[in-house]
């Protein structure tokens, strides 16, 4: 993005469009101016803690996965339930109530030369400036109704908007003098030694109708950027208390997969994280709730608002001889490190057969200890393998199943239940589509045929096809 020199000067434009509006910017130094949608019902059978009065605790384990080689940060974090008769079953999910960086909050604070003790509004009452940017918006990505809402505040149809340089006041910053003093005129459009374009084109107004005009310009702006960025770009604009937070995204919980049974691991919850991290405009950033609990939760002590979020359809069969086949690869295998602890419990005689999967077998094997001491016990009957990153092809989970094609056909006739847990966008749908072609394959079914027996048959009639995907 470009960025409009520092220094003191002060610029005039004419903004010509249906209403003529004059914009003033002073500079690019800060100016002083004045249910989820809840994801599930949040409520545990047992508790009254929700999404709106999450039960609040600490974190008692935190710790890294996976091994030194590592690129990712996949994480296990467990969480005390203490007295807060808090209830779950294998299957269920975990809400998490995040809190955004302080640094973020102050460095937002000091751009806009508050205090942070102003009083704003919220949809959750009254508050303090600080504690509605800490703990009801969700200020590490802008968002687009934010932006759109600073062009509604300067005009009605920013994409409309012309402007033209009528005067330029420059002062040098060491001693102050004037250095341009420049009115626009009929021979003269800009001042002495700028480019018509390049100068306008430098600020946030431009900037602004640009992002409103062109969708893609904008989808392109927010998915890099948080309100320390977007402040940089138009604090020109000036803003309220209030008119800070208006279009911003109030704060959601996120869900985790309970990765624990609640009779093997009495009195806590367990988690498996991916820490989400990456790098935009030089600065380092983590999403919201994994950054919270990687780095500011701390172990025994930083309080943490969680609920339940109990699952109606992703459970274990009641039957426990009937057998499992669980697929999850990464973050995936969350809820069947559940099931197996709860099969175990349960003495279940039914077998489990699991396909997990991940980059490298050093680096991102998840539970290795605990998977070979259930395999050698024979609580996982089966277990098959997928390192997408590891030998010279892609290898992934559904390939697995591919090469295991009339096994499966034989568990499933047989009454398994089939769970697939992880990624939604790419692996949930591969693994169904390989599924089917599976059925149609060795069930002697048309494609068509074994689509209706997957999609209607196991998935809803039978309900022993079943996902956790997001
Ligand atoms: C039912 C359910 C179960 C889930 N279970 C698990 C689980 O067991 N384990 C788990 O780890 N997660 C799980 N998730 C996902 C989890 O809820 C969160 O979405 C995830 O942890 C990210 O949350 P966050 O607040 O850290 O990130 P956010 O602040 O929400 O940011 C995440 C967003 O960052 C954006 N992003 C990612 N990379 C970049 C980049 N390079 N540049 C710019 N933007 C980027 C993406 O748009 C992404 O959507 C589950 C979700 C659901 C719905
Ligand atoms: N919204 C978020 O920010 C966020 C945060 C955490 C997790 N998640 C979601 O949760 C999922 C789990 O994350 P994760 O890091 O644990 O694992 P992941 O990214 O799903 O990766 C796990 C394994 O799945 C492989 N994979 C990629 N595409 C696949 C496909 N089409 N079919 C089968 N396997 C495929 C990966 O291989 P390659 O990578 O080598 O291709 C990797 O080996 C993510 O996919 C993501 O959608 C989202």
């Amino acid at each position: 993005m470009p960025h409009v020199p520092t220094g003191v000067f002060s610029l005039d434009l004419i903004v010509c469009s249906a209403r003529v509006i004059s914009i003033h910017i002073c500079s690019y130094i800060p100016v002083k101016s004045e249910k989820l949608e809840i994801l599930m019902s949040g409520k545990s059978a047992k508790s009254e803690w929700s999404a709106k009065n999450p039960f609040f605790t600490n974190i008692s384990d935190n710790y890294v996965l996976n091994g030194e080689s590592s690129k990712k940060e996949t994480r296990h974090i467990v969480f005390n339930l203490g007295d807060s008769g808090l209830q779950y079953k294998a299957g269920d999910a975990l809400g998490v109530v995040p809190r955004c960086p302080p640094e973020i909050v102050e460095q937002l604070l000091e751009i806009c030369g508050y205090s942070g003790e102003e009083e704003v509004e919220t949809n959750l009452g009254p508050c303090s400036l600080r504690e509605a940017l800490t703990d009801r918006y969700e200020i590490h990505r802008v968002s687009k109704k934010w932006l759109k809402g600073i062009a509604e505040r300067i005009g009605d149809s920013p994409a409309k908007i012309e402007m033209r340089i009528v005067s330029r006041k420059r002062f040098s910053s060491t001693d102050g003098t004037m250095i341009v003093d420049w009115e626009a005129s009929s021979e003269q459009d800009v001042p002495e030694g700028y480019v018509e374009i390049g100068e306008v084109g430098d600020n946030s107004a431009i900037l602004l109708q640009e992002l409103i005009s062109d969708n893609d310009a904008m989808e392109d702006y927010i998915w890099s950027r948080d309100y320390v960025d977007a402040l940089g770009d138009f604090i020109g604009f000036g803003f309220t208390p209030q008119q800070l937070l208006e279009g911003m995204d109030r704060l959601k919980p996120r869900l985790y997969s309970i990765a624990s049974s609640p009779d093997f691991e009495k009195g806590t919850v367990h988690l498996t994280v991916a820490i989400v991290r990456y790098n935009h405009h030089e600065r380092d950033r983590a999403g919201l709730t994994t950054g919270f609990m990687a780095d500011r939760c701390e172990t025994d002590k930083t309080q943490i608002g969680v609920y339940m979020s109990p699952t109606r359809s992703f459970v274990l069969p009641e039957d426990g001889t009937k057998d499992t086949i669980m697929v999850g690869p990464g973050t995936g295998i969350a809820p069947f490190r559940a099931f197996l602890q709860q099969r175990e419990i349960n003495k279940d005689s039914g077998r489990n057969w699991l396909f997990f999967g991940d980059w490298t077998e050093e680096g991102e094997y998840l539970y290795r200890d605990e998977m070979d001491d259930w395999k050698e016990r024979g609580i996982i009957s089966k277990h098959d393998l997928a390192w997408s990153r590891q030998g010279s092809e892609k290898v992934y989970v559904q390939h697995l199943m591919e090469k295991n094609g009339e096994e499966i056909w034989n568990w499933i006739e047989g009454g398994a239940y089939f769970y697939v847990c992880g990624d939604k966008q790419y692996m949930a749908k591969d693994v169904h589509s390989t599924l089917i072609k599976i059925c149609s394959d060795y069930g002697g079914m048309s494609l068509e045929d074994s689509k209706d027996f997957v999609e209607n048959g196991l998935m809803k009639s039978e309900k022993r096809y079943l996902r956790d995907v997001y």
